[in-house]
């Protein structure tokens, strides 16, 4: 491992472990202290019962109050808590600070997943009055989940996180690759993800740089990102929220980089926010990053956030919600450029190698069954699968609906009886996908059993819908190729 700084040294960090391990600060340890009640209300924010129930302030309970209800504590008791780390070490390496007459926590410490730690710094929000420092270290909020759920988790020899920050990303890419590299523009996120990655017993490639360029001429098997996404007028306060480019420069950026940091078959996947120009399509807009990349690339739309409301969230995001001239300067910058929206989203390469890539650029706002990394993985999958077939290969397939598929009609009474206005195939697991149909449609879905090839299928279609056969699989192709991508029907495969 490249022995980076660390917030402290290492025997400082051996120590800082075995004290969180001997007093079970791990996630089932603390909710086993707390109860069901207690942890709920963490969760909200709400510390009250946590308090009550670690009123005995054994090591564990010392714990909770410090780093999880954000206490200050009595040095003695802090002392025990962190012990054998001595409380110098702690508060040389802003573990802990002073505070009024005791200590309280100098960084974020959460215990993660099963048994693991992240070190992130302390959120505006804990913090209030106090200025966030201009390399403040991001926590496990809600982008980085977005990313972690997102990341294809298939074994891979290397892997990449670009601006990593807390390690949090690095952590989890320990899991499946052999070797991982975690970068950072910033020396303060690289001594966090060193400390993080060390309290943890994992063993990084650590290195410093502008994006890509401290790996220029290296290839990964899988790479991901959630770099300073926000978009503005180019200027940075806090270097994990802006990334110095103007508006969605960064995005198109990364885009561009890509083919260039994948092996053959590798994957590419960042988070990147887009905005919507007046008059003009941000699809078109998003498509046009990845024009003579060579790759493959799925682009999913999760979020879309109006100006003000966007301009809002940052602020609040880094404490400077009460700041109308930050905010005047990023309205009028949005206005200027007629940004009517921001999008956020998901961008999945992948160096497939083929002549012609697969570009999808789509809303996709509905809530996915978890984790989304396993259905990125499977859309992939089925390109595959889809692209290595002609509409000859197409119609000798056979096809099966996909398990729970739904069908919603929407219909009204009139003297008639019923007439349906609009029938909907939904799946209510994966993707959560749901869309529009005709009869036809319906027809081919409702008799995809598994059992025909689709050219002995569309056959008796349309002899009860009275086309000729070519002219339906013409026309069948393209639906059965859309139904396929989205998971709505299955190849069967013998
Ligand atoms: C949004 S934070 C993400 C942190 C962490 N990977 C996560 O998922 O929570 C973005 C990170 O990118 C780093 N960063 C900002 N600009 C960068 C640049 N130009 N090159 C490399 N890293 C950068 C920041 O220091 C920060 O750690």
């Amino acid at each position: 491992m490249d022995r980076h700084d660390m917030l402290l040294s290492p025997a400082g960090v051996d120590a800082l472990r075995t004290a969180l391990t001997q007093a079970r600060f791990t996630a089932n340890g603390i909710a086993g202290r707390l109860g069901s009640q207690a942890t709920g209300g963490v969760a909200r924010n709400d510390h009250r019962a946590a308090l009550r129930a670690t009123e005995d302030r054994d090591r564990l309970a010392t714990l909770i109050r410090v780093f999880i209800c954000d206490q200050t504590e009595p040095e003695p008791v802090v002392a025990a808590a962190l012990a054998p780390l001595t409380v110098a070490e702690a508060l040389a390496g802003g573990i802990v600070e002073r505070h009024g007459d005791g200590l309280r926590a100098g960084v974020d410490l959460e215990p993660y997943g099963d048994d693991w730690w992240v070190l992130a710094d302390v959120p505006a929000s804990a913090r209030p009055g106090r200025p966030l420092h201009a390399e403040h270290v991001l926590g496990i909020g809600g982008a980085t989940q977005t990313l972690i759920g997102a990341a294809v988790r298939r074994p891979v020899g290397t892997a990449l996180d670009l601006g990593t920050g807390s390690g949090v990303q690095a952590l989890h890419l320990g899991t499946h690759a052999r070797r991982v590299t975690a970068t950072d523009v910033s020396e303060r996120a690289l001594r966090f993800a060193a400390t993080t990655a060390a309290l943890n017993g994992q063993d990084w490639e650590l290195l410093r740089g502008d994006l890509v360029a401290p790996v220029a001429g290296r290839r990964f098997d899988l790479v991901v990102s959630n770099p300073p996404f926000v978009v503005g007028p180019g200027t940075t306060t806090h270097v994990y929220r802006d990334s110095g480019r103007v508006g969605d420069a960064i995005g198109a950026e990364l885009a561009a980089a890509a083919p260039h940091l994948l092996t053959d078959g590798g994957t590419m996947q960042y988070l990147a926010n887009w905005v919507h120009v007046t008059g003009e399509d941000w699809g078109e807009r998003v498509t046009g990053w990845f024009a003579g990349t060579g790759l493959d690339a799925w682009v999913i739309q999760r979020e879309v956030a109006d100006p003000m409301a966007y301009v809002n969230l940052w602020l609040t995001d880094v404490g400077e919600s009460a700041d109308p001239q930050r905010m005047e300067a990023w309205l009028d910058w949005f206005d200027a450029h007629k940004v009517e929206a921001i999008g956020f989203g998901l961008v999945s390469l992948r160096r497939s190698g083929h002549e012609q890539p697969i570009i999808r650029v789509e809303d996709l706002r509905q809530r996915v069954e978890p984790p989304l990394g396993d259905r990125i993985g499977e859309w992939f999958d089925r390109q595959d699968w889809l692209r290595a077939r002609d509409t000859d290969g197409l119609l000798a397939a056979r096809y099966r609906a996909a398990d729970g598929l739904q069908l919603r009609q929407e219909a009204t009474m009139g003297d008639d009886g019923w007439a349906v206005d609009r029938q909907v195939l939904a799946m209510p697991r994966g993707l959560r996908w749901s869309e529009e149909i005709d009869p036809l449609v319906l027809a081919l879905v409702g008799g995809a059993d598994g059992r025909l090839p689709l050219r002995d299928q569309l056959a008796l279609l349309a002899a009860a819908h009275d086309v000729t056969p070519d002219e339906l699989a013409e026309a069948a192709g393209p639906i059965v190729a859309h139904l396929v991508e989205r998971g709505l029907v299955e190849p069967v495969v013998d």
